[in-house]
């Protein structure tokens, strides 16, 4: 029989008990033993709940119980998911999370730790909600040198967009709405300003390059300055606007960014809707494929949670190594490596447009006083010099390729 114990027992960790406990069967028949959950820490009081007796608020009741193997760490945030997490995997435990703020900022030295004690530390979860995305890339896609990563990584982030844009609501009752739903952050400036995507993606470029990538150097965008009209444009231009994580691999380097991005409709991106998530990877044999379902909530997020339990119940001899390492040298491509087509608003004339921009592809416009318009391809600093010699930008979104 393995015994584990979930941390933390918010929206994830009460959708991880749900599924041990219904799924028990299952569950046992996949793992080759029984799962049974021996402990629940959380700092809150659970009187009612009916397996109050597997509540802790102390740690140390997990971490000196030689009988648990395995661990969900469910928590979130940094700390004290870090301490635990270190401890855990020092004593000899595996452990498994859909932190994606810790695996984005402490992973390199928790694979590590993972790697030299011979345990697990698996996060299918902290990508993508349920759908299966990390075994993919470092096990399906393993044949392939990984190209291209290209996702909507952001489920509330998509939420609010396809309200507005369907339904017509305001940013701030969608925000409310993906907040009751339980897909937000608790801070949810984390997703409508792209934090949370840009820790997605970093963990997604780290796997795929092998070498860790660091999120603070990827360039972050949020959705807060989307408008209706943007949306409307978007539109005309037969786009969706959708928050992309983007990463490439160019020589040995890796360019990333997370940013608002035109998504033509023929980008089969472009019809993720709602708080479904999708990413697609382009390797050098297999071509593009897509990864779609639910991004966010209990359950979804909580079934990947538990497949990794399964895992390394599985796997507690030999473990498995969803790992990469600390790049000696700096692997990031500068943010003129690559250059995109961006769709631009300006309240300037005709002539200095054309005379900044050159060629450009003009749109009809929806608000009399102002020029829509798709630029051709133009690196980061390019667009930059270009706006500065225009009098008044509205807009100015990447279009994904
Ligand atoms: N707040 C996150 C999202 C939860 O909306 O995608 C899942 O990571």
């Amino acid at each position: 029989m393995a015994k584990v114990a979930i941390m933390g027992f918010g929206t994830v960790g009460s959708g991880v008990y749900e599924i041990i406990r219904t799924n028990a069967g299952k569950l046992a028949q996949n793992a080759g033993d029984t799962v049974e959950l021996k402990y629940i820490l959380d700092i809150r009081d659970f009187p009612d709940h009916p397996k109050k007796e597997l509540f802790t608020k102390d740690f140390n009741d997990i971490l000196n119980d030689e009988e648990v193997t395995v661990v969900a760490e469910v928590m979130g945030g940094l700390h004290p998911a870090y301490e635990f997490t270190k401890s855990l995997l020092l004593a000899g435990k595996s452990v498994v999370t859909s932190n994606k703020e810790l695996v984005a900022t402490y992973g390199t030295e928790l694979l590590e730790i993972a790697r030299n004690k011979n345990v697990n530390y698996m996060f299918e979860a902290s990508v993508g909600g349920g759908i299966p995305i990390i075994r993919p890339i470092h096990q399906c896609l393993t044949a392939n040198n990984i190209t291209k990563i290209a996702g909507i990584l952001n489920g509330t982030t998509n939420y609010i967009l396809y309200q507005m844009i369907t339904n017509g609501k305001s940013f701030d009752t969608a925000l409310k709405n993906a907040q009751d739903n339980g897909y937000a952050e608790r801070n949810p400036a984390a997703d409508i300003e792209g934090h949370d995507a840009c820790r997605k993606i970093a963990i997604l470029a780290s796997l795929a390059s092998r070498e860790a990538v660091d999120y603070s150097d990827i360039p972050t965008e949020g959705i807060v300055g989307i408008t209706l009209d943007d949306v409307k444009y978007a539109s005309e231009l037969d786009c969706v606007i959708k928050l992309i994580g983007y990463a490439e691999f160019m020589d040995g380097k890796v360019y990333s960014i997370v940013a608002p991005m035109l998504v033509k409709k023929t980008d089969p991106l472009s019809g993720v809707n709602d708080v479904f998530n999708a990413i697609k990877v382009t390797g050098d044999c297999v071509g593009d494929v897509m990864f779609y379902g639910a991004g966010a909530g209990k359950l979804p997020t909580a079934s990947a949670v538990v497949a990794d339990i399964v895992d390394s119940v599985k796997h507690k001899v030999r473990s498995k190594k969803f790992t990469w390492y600390k790049p000696e040298t700096d692997i990031m491509a500068g943010k003129d490596a690559k250059k995109f087509e961006y769709f631009i608003r300006t309240g300037d004339s005709i002539e200095n447009v054309k005379k900044s921009f050159g060629e450009i592809t003009h749109t009809d416009s929806i608000s009399a006083g102002e020029l829509a318009f798709v630029t051709r391809p133009l690196t980061a600093s390019e667009v930059e010099a270009k706006s500065k010699e225009l009098s008044d930008i509205m807009t100015c979104i990447r279009i994904l390729d």
